[in-house]
């Protein structure tokens, strides 16, 4: 199609402005849930509304009670293959997604499967050996693809083990199904991406997924850029999420994360909620809602957790002072 040069010009523009505000809403926004087991009041935060969030996932099999009175239609459980069995004709995750399916009432039409399985455990990969996944895959995932259910590529780290890593995959994956000397290839509905670093890393990541996996739909399951300040985060999540938005074969995301400032380990600033519990601008941007100006070390009286012991010391006790006056 041709684009006449004003209106091209119009376009590059808002394609490179940095300064582009966030979008409030979006109906590709998920959960990747990582409750903390001190904080489980916090979990309900994401699916009081209004919310945007339509899906989510946990990095395991099953639902969590704490959403089981929400729908599909209304927040998708997507059951992840986190790693492999320790035996490779294991097919408990096959079991547990049609008991979901066919007994358990949970109508599952996506699956996430191996979370980094090119990273080591220490770093919460589940460092497999792309063979052995490849036998995990067609046990578990191929059978649910018979039913219906789209199933994501594995979820490489951000690193330039991926790629080669999903190759090597497909490449196995294909050995296993083909018979008879006829070459048959493993399909599968969409990649799903994982980035930490800035934005122009982060579309280049995605240009290389383009251009291995071409005509991929696209789910960037995990995403931040980690350890920055306030204004750069804010900044990188608002260009990130707006081009998200805009490109149809990104079918999903998911910002990573939706936990505390003071247990996040993509750093203070890329947490979704602060010391205190409250939603930080970002959380509040992902959402839906408008900022909520709450810093994301604010601690839950509003104070900020940065603030030395000393200092609060002295303050209870100029307090304690004019109470005893
Ligand atoms: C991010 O987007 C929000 C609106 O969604 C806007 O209020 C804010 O100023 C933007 N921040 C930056 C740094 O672009
Ligand atoms: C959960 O929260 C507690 C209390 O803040 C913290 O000590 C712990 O490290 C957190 N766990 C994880 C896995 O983040
Ligand atoms: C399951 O969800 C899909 C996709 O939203 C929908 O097309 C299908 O009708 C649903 N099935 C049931 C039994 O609700
Ligand atoms: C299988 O995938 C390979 C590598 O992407 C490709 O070259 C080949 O044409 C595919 N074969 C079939 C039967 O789809
Ligand atoms: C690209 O994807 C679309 C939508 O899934 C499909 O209709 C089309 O045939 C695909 N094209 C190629 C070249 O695979
Ligand atoms: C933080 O959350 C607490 C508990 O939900 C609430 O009482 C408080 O008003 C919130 N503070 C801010 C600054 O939003």
């Amino acid at each position: 199609m041709l684009l006449c040069a004003a209106a091209a010009a119009a376009w590059l523009a808002t394609a490179i402005s940095p300064a582009a505000a966030g979008p409030l809403a979006s109906p590709k926004r998920g959960l990747a849930f990582t409750p903390n087991a001190t904080t489980r009041a916090d979990d309900s935060i994401w699916v009081t509304q209004p919310s945007d969030l339509t899906w989510y996932y946990n990095y395991k099999s099953s639902p969590e009670s704490v959403f089981s009175h929400l729908p599909q239609s209304q927040f998708e459980f997507v059951p992840m293959l986190w790693g492999a069995p320790s035996s490779l004709d294991d097919t408990t995750f096959l079991t547990t997604v049609k008991g979901l399916i066919q007994d358990g009432g949970v109508n599952v039409t996506h699956v996430l499967s191996f979370n980094e399985p090119d990273g080591s455990f220490a770093d919460g990969g589940s460092n497999i050996e792309p063979a052995a996944a490849a036998r995990v895959w067609v046990n578990n995932i191929i059978p649910l693809q018979k039913l219906g259910v789209r199933a994501g590529l594995p979820s490489c780290t951000g690193g330039t083990t991926g790629i080669p890593w999903l190759q090597s995959f497909l490449s196995e994956c294909s050995k296993l199904v083909s018979t008879g000397g006829k070459t048959q290839n493993c399909s599968y509905d969409f990649v799903a991406i994982h980035w930490y670093g800035n934005f122009e890393g982060l579309a280049s990541h995605m240009g290389e997924y383009s251009a291995a996996f071409p005509n991929a739909s696209m789910w960037i399951t995990e995403y931040n850029i980690d350890n920055q300040d306030l204004a750069t985060t804010q900044a990188f999540y608002n260009t990130s999420a707006e081009y998200f938005d805009r490109l149809d074969f990104v079918e999903r995301y998911a910002y990573f994360g939706a936990f505390r400032s003071d247990v996040s380990n993509v750093g203070p600033n890329g947490a979704m909620l602060s010391a205190g519990g409250n939603l930080t601008d970002i959380g509040a941007w992902y959402l839906g809602r408008p900022a909520t100006g709450v810093s994301p070390t604010a601690g839950s009286l509003g104070f900020r957790a940065a603030v030395p012991r000393g200092a609060m010391a002295a303050v209870g006790a100029a307090l304690a002072a004019v109470l005893l006056l």
